[in-house]
């Protein structure tokens, strides 16, 4: 098995203050990274749940493919993130068994890890993202 954690659920969001609010309302949750992607176009807040995180992701520019996904989608479940040990090898594997890379190989994520993004279609419509720490 290639995965070794859930990294995070990503869930995209319009307000990203009263998201974060929202979570530590009702969930009591505090903050554990912050971090501005510029390249992917978002802001980011995660929250540690064990040993994965929810990820509240909101577009910082109307062009950002988060902006996109939510004018056509609304707000919500965005991507899943499964932690790997091995991003190319995992990449590699993934393209094997029929899944469409939106990365064609592994680059920079938030918080210092490497990732690729597969895109939801040959993937059983889910946005997966590999995670390496
Ligand atoms: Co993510």
């Amino acid at each position: 098995m290639l995965l070794t954690e859930i990294d995070h659920i990503a869930i995209a969001v319009r307000d990203l203050e009263a998201a974060v609010e929202y979570y530590q309302k009702a969930f009591g949750a505090t903050i554990d990274h912050r971090e501005v992607v510029e390249s992917d176009g978002v802001e980011e807040v995660l929250m540690k749940v064990a040993e994965s995180y929810i990820q509240l992701l909101t577009p910082t520019n109307p062009d950002s493919p988060v902006a996109k996904a939510i004018e056509k989608r609304g707000e919500g479940l965005h991507h899943i993130g499964y932690r790997v040990n091995n991003c190319a090898e995992a990449l590699a594997s993934m393209i094997a068994a029929g899944a469409t890379p939106i990365d064609k190989a592994p680059r920079p994520g938030s918080r210092g890890t490497t990732v690729a993004f597969m895109h939801p279609k040959g993937s059983f419509g889910t946005l997966i993202e590999l995670v390496q720490e």
